[in-house]
């Protein structure tokens, strides 16, 4: 699959301009200093930062801090966005377009002829469909403004709630795999995968 890819593909993917995401209840758009505080605090959790691969615990204003500078400086991903609500403003999470990371999924080793997503939330709004509405946001921009095939993610194989915002994102099973975790260590993932044609059938997200 990968040696069937253009050679600019990866071109392509840097075509991407990561525009401000407005949805029907929230505002994606860039990280900004004055989110360190919410950051740190909604971060700063077990249940969120077993489930990443990225994000250290215990995490302090300092990791808040230098997120927000890696993010807007382009040393994370693709696209990182902060979660706020539309109404309020308020922060409530972060997710992203990222390039896709190796097979073995280590960290610091992405591929870059790839993408895929990647969200968390922090716990007091969990359980309201705002991860669903985020990824149907990311998969919207993805298939808009690239010409990539296949989207990709993966959560942890205990993530029943990843798991589920993938299905209804239209992602299908591609297998099952080890991610490294910065706070959980090396642990079993599933790899889900979406692709273009899937999602024209899926695009008014009324399943
Ligand atoms: C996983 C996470 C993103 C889900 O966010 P969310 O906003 O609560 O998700 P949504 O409300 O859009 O959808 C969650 C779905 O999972 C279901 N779900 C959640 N926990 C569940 C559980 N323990 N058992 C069964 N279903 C569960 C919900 O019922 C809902 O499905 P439904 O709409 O059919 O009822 C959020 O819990 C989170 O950020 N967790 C920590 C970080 C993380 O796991 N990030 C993803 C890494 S892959």
């Amino acid at each position: 699959m990968v040696a069937e890819l253009l050679e600019d593909d990866e071109d392509r993917l840097d075509l991407i301009d990561c525009p401000v995401l407005v949805t029907e209840r929230l505002v994606l758009r860039a990280p900004h200093t004055e989110d360190v505080d919410a950051i740190a605090r909604l971060a700063d959790n077990p249940r969120v930062a077993e489930m990443l691969s990225r994000m250290p615990h215990p995490y302090t204003q300092d990791h808040a801090v230098d997120f927000v500078r890696r993010a807007n400086a382009g040393e994370i991903g693709k696209c990182v966005y902060a979660i706020t609500l539309a109404q309020s403003g308020t922060f409530i999470g972060c997710c992203g377009i990222n390039y896709r990371r190796s097979k073995d999924m280590r960290i610091n080793e992405p591929r870059k002829d790839e993408l895929e997503i990647g969200y968390w939330l922090g716990e007091p709004h969990w359980g309201k469909g705002y991860a669903t509405e985020t990824a149907h946001a990311l998969v919207d921009l993805v298939f808009r403004a690239t010409q990539v095939e296949k989207l990709h993610a993966s959560c942890r194989v205990s993530n029943i709630g990843s798991r589920r915002v993938l299905y209804k994102s239209g992602f299908q099973y591609a297998n099952t795999g080890m991610m490294d975790s910065l706070a959980a260590g090396n642990v079993p993932v599933e790899r889900y995968m979406l692709d273009r044609r899937t999602w024209i059938g899926l695009r008014s997200w009324n399943t």
